[in-house]
Order: C-alpha cells, then structure tokens, then sequence
C-alpha cells in the first residue's frame, strides 16, 4: 500500500516571523497525529533552512517550490537542485500550474528539471492539470496524458518511481471549487493506467498520486479515500495550523 502524502504549498506567502510562528504550531499539533502519513511543507526558498531547523525531528518534512533547469551559474535570481539538496531538503514542487501560467514553464523544460532534482536526490512532486476551458471540452484526459508523457516518459522504470505526482486541476485552484472525488478518482485511474502501460502495473502501483485544488478539511477524507487518490497538496488550507493538521488526519 501506498503511504499517504499531505504536502503544503505556502506559495509566496508569510514572512519569517509568521512561517516560524506557523511551523511551531504545526510541531505541536503534529504529534498527536496518529497513522504514517507522511506530511510535508514546501515554503519559500529564505525560509527552507530554518524551516528545517526548526522542525528537528519532528515527522514533517521541507520542500522547496521550485528549482532551476541550470546546474550552476550567471543565472541571476535562480536556485538549484544541488543548493537545494545541499542544504539537506528532500522534495521539490515542480510544473505548478502557476509557473507553467505565469512563467510560462512547458513540458520539455520540466523534464529537464525533473532530471536535475532526481540527479540531487530530491523528490520532485510533479504537477499536472487542466485549465478550465480544457475541462470544459473534454479534453483534460488528453492533455494531462500529454503533461505526464512530456515530462516523465523519458525516465527510466527505476527513477520515475522516485516522482511524486500531483493532479492538480487549475480551475479547482484557489477558488474553493474542489473536484468531486469521482473526478479525481477518474483522471488519477487515467495517470495510473498511463503509468502501468508504459512502465508496467508493478512501477505504476508505486507511484503515489496527489490532488491539489482547495482540499479543506471538510473534503479532505472523501477525496483521500479514492483507491488512486494518494494524498493532497494543500494551497490555502496549508497557511492554517489547524486546517492542515485536519486534512492529515482525513489521510
Ligand atoms: P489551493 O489549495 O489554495 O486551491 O491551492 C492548491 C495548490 O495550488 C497547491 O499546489
């Protein structure tokens, strides 16, 4: 069975007195989580460090939102995968509808991304998911398909079970809009399945799948509960202690 996988995305948001005060809260509340969930925080690049500090031994993990298709350089403004590994952070987001949108990441330059995080040992959660106007004619299996093909198919059997995936449709993106759990179950059987003829149904079982758009704690069991839903990456819901100690134990 797959271990479930709650990760919150903090985007850009909080200051460093507010993502300490929120981490601190999250320590404490996380110890009276029961289950092997496994639960992650992918805050802002100045605070991975000290995130980490600060959470010590505590069961949750760190994850950085992003990382550049560079190894090194005259690249003003951009992180690495080897900074990121270096300072001992173990998952990396990658291919956010938001940067696909805002910074116009494509297919071809997430495989490459995904190549340098896998080749720093970091866990990369690669996000997929439709827009809505995709949604609307039909289309959202072919495209996710696509996605997935474009950035993935080019890994071997052995390091794309290393990826975590996150379906993330964007029209259910900070809008309070979730899907139901029918279309999640849905489009996470299409992945798995895609994943299973390429790689065969042993490397496709292994591989957890994620949903991302406005999992809350009042959704969260529901959509956890789909046999090929494998956990959430919680936007929103992530900036509250309480909301994301709620959706872990819906896991
Ligand atoms: P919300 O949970 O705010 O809808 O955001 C989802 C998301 O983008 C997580 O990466």
């Amino acid at each position: 069975m797959r271990t479930k996988i709650i990760a919150g995305n903090w985007k850009m948001n909080k200051t460093l007195e507010e993502a300490k005060a929120l981490t601190a809260e999250l320590i404490s509340m996380a110890s009276e989580i029961k289950g092997d969930a496994k639960m992650v925080l992918c805050v802002p690049f100045p605070y991975l460090l000290s995130t980490k500090d600060q959470l010590g031994k505590s069961r949750i993990q760190v994850g950085a939102q992003n990382c550049s298709e560079q190894d090194s350089g005259a690249y003003t403004g951009e992180v690495s995968a080897l900074m990121i590994k270096s300072i001992g952070i173990p998952y990396v987001i990658l291919g956010h509808s938001e940067r696909r949108q805002f910074f116009k990441e494509d297919g071809k330059l997430l495989a490459i991304k995904v190549d340098k995080a896998l080749g720093n040992d970091l866990t990369p959660i690669f996000c997929c998911g439709e827009p809505l106007e995709i949604r609307e004619k039909g289309t959202h299996e072919v495209l996710v398909r696509k996605q997935v093909e474009e950035s993935l198919f080019h890994l071997s059997a052995e390091s794309v079970k290393k990826v975590v995936i996150a379906y993330e449709p964007v029209w259910a993106i900070g809008t309070g809009k979730t899907a139901s759990s029918q279309q999640a179950q849905d489009m996470h059987a299409v992945i798995r399945k895609q994943l299973a003829a390429k790689y065969g149904d042993g490397v496709a079982q292994q591989i957890p799948i994620l949903y991302g758009g406005s999992v809350k704690p009042d959704n969260a069991k529901e959509l956890f509960s789909c046999p090929d839903v494998d956990g959430g990456l919680v936007g929103g819901a992530s900036l509250k202690a309480k909301d994301f100690i709620d959706i872990v134990k819906g896991a």
